[in-house]
Parts: structure tokens; sequence; C-alpha cells
């Protein structure tokens, strides 16, 4: 039995040696130490040997699995640390070697003079208002003092979607909404999306985008207006900046007002960008016709107001030196990525 024992531990030993994975490691435990193994075979032959024999072989039989059982746990840590490092190998990334780069976006040009243009009025204390592009023809038109058979409508080429809603043509309609939501005193502008009718050209876009300021308060003047607007003009093109009113007509001011702001190619000497006046036609203004401010709830004896009107694709075209609107629309992204 002496012999079976050791002829065990040195086949299992040998066995094991020659181990290269967890499942044949999993046999060779089986094979020699589980239920039906060898070891096991051996240890039921226990009781036929003599009182004396017993403990001695006893002894060895367990030495024997010890032993065994260690080689075996040795083995597994072996295999799992081979098999971790093989792991390791496999997955490693070379940290040094170039990433795939990545195309920076850039902001498009109308952004970027919505952007400015906010926050300058930010900065005066305005808010910033928002409202449906889809809008009732009440909002656009008849509020702002345009009734159905105004003539003025027929300006704004609408886009109509049922009767009495269309795709708001300006901004002023918001005017409306801050009006009738927010009791004096108001100062918001609202940027955004407009739409008419209009066959494109590199100066037309049946999409285009506008800037609208309103303010309501006890005593708000013209001069109020102009202040705002020249600030607005120095902030952006600088301190000799100036701006000039002429005298003109919108249905839902009184007095209107057409405002230029000083050729910033020529300084007003005149030249081909201003077309030899010196002057560059920027936005419609106005005080609130008391008409609107009744319409939308707000006492006209005690309460009034200015507005404005301003075009960004205008702005924007100035700004950045662009000939021809259809560049702003049509996405292309070897222009966009200029700015
Ligand atoms: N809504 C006008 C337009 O689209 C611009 C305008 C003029 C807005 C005078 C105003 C204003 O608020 O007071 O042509």
């Amino acid at each position: 039995m002496k012999e079976q024992l050791e002829a065990i531990r040195t086949a299992t030993k040998q066995a094991l040696s020659s181990c290269t994975d967890a499942k044949q490691l999993d046999q060779l435990r089986v094979q020699y130490l589980g239920k039906k193994g060898e070891l096991t075979a051996i240890l039921k032959q226990m009781g036929k040997l003599s009182a004396q024999e017993r403990p001695a072989m006893g002894q060895l039989a367990n030495q024997v699995r010890t032993d065994l059982e260690q080689a075996l746990a040795e083995k597994q840590h072996a295999l799992s640390e081979r098999m971790l490092q093989h792991k390791l190998e496999a997955e490693a990334v070379d940290v040094t070697l170039p990433g795939t780069a990545q195309r920076q976006g850039s902001m498009h040009p109308l952004h970027i003079v919505e952007q400015e243009i906010r926050e300058i009025f930010l900065g005066m204390g305005f808010s910033v208002a928002d409202g449906p592009e889809v809008e009732y023809d009440y909002y656009n038109f008849e509020a702002l003092n345009l009734p159905p058979d105004h003539p003025a409508r027929d300006t704004q080429d609408t886009f109509y979607i049922t009767d009495d809603i269309l795709l708001r043509t300006q901004t002023s309609s918001v005017q409306v909404h801050v009006m009738e939501t927010q009791k004096p005193p108001i100062r918001v502008i609202s940027p955004g999306r407009v739409y008419r009718s209009d066959t494109v050209d590199a100066t037309h876009s049946p999409l285009f985008h506008q800037i609208e300021g309103l303010v309501v308060d006890k005593g708000v003047t013209m001069a109020d207006l102009k202040g705002t607007l020249k600030l607005l003009m120095q902030r952006l093109y600088g301190d000799d900046c100036k701006i000039r009113l002429r005298p003109h007509h919108f249905p839902f001011t009184e007095p209107s007002a057409e405002v230029d702001v000083m050729c910033f190619q020529c300084h007003g000497e005149g030249c081909r960008m201003c077309k030899g006046e010196g002057y560059i036609e920027l936005l419609g203004a106005g005080m609130v016709h008391p008409k609107v401010l009744e319409g939308c709830g707000i006492d006209s004896s005690v309460y009034s107001g200015f507005a404005f009107g301003l075009g960004l694709e205008r702005i924007a075209m100035r700004h950045y030196q662009i000939g021809d609107m259809r560049l702003l629309f049509e996405n292309d992204t070897r222009f966009l990525e200029q700015f």
C-alpha cells in the first residue's frame, strides 16, 4: 500500500507538471482525489490492514492527500496567474499611438451675432422672451394694429396655414404675447425665426431671423429708444459709431423710424458698401402705438413704450462681409468652418 501511495503521489505530480489549463487540472483533481478517485480507492482498502500497520499507513495517506491538495492549489494559482498575464497582454492598449482626430465644430455666424446682441441687452437689464413661429393672425397682425384689410399686410408676403394661422412674418408678434402676460415695467428682447414667401436670392430668403425689442414703463420716450439703440451699435461697432433716425411708418408704432448706422467701412464718407450714403439701414423702431398697448390691457395714459426689430442676416453679412445670404442657409461646412 505504501508503494501504491507513493506511486500516486509521483503520478499526480508528474501529471500536474505537464498540465496546462484549468480543465485538465479539474480532471486530475477528480482522477486522483475525487470520490471515485485513485487515492480514495486505496484508502478504502485501509480496513484490510492489521491494527499495527494502520496508524502509519493512515498517516502516510493523509500526508499524500495534503501534499497533493497543496500541489493542486499551487498549480491552480500558477495557471490563473498565467491566464491573467495572457489577458493583460492581449488587451493591452498602446496609449502612445496617435488618436483618431475629431473634427471640431464651429458656431454659425448668425448664432455668433445673436449671442453678441443678446449679451449686450442682458447687460442692459433686458430679459429674453420666446414666442411661437406658427402663429395666429391676431398676434402677427391684428393686435399690432394691422386689421384684416390693412394694405401693409401685402408688404409681408405671408405663408398662411389656415385663414387665421400663419408662419409669423415678424418677431413683433412676441410683443403682444409679452404685454398680455407681463405687467410693466417690461424690458425684453426676442430673437427668432420669421418667414416670408420671398424668392431666394443673394439678399432674400423665405426664412430669416429677427431680434425684437420692447420696453414699456412710465415715462418712456423716444430719447430712451435712441439711447438704447446707440449703445447697442456702439457695443457692436465701436464707440465712435453714430446712428441716425429717419421718419418712417409702421402700423404698430407712432411715431415710427428707420434706424441707420454709420457705415463702418467709410465712417460716414460714402463708399460702395453704403452706396455713397455714409449710413446703412439696420432696423425699424418706434413708440408703441397706444392702440397696441390698450389691446393688450395696458393703460396708455399711464404707460408708454418703445419697440424695435432688427434683421440678423443683414448684421451678420455686414459683420463678416458675406456677399450672399444663401451661404448662411446652405450649411456648406467649408463656409461654416471659417467662423
Ligand atoms: N416688424 C418690423 C418688420 O419686420 C420691424 C419693426 C419695426 C419692429 C418697428 C418693431 C418696430 O418693433 O417698432 O419689418
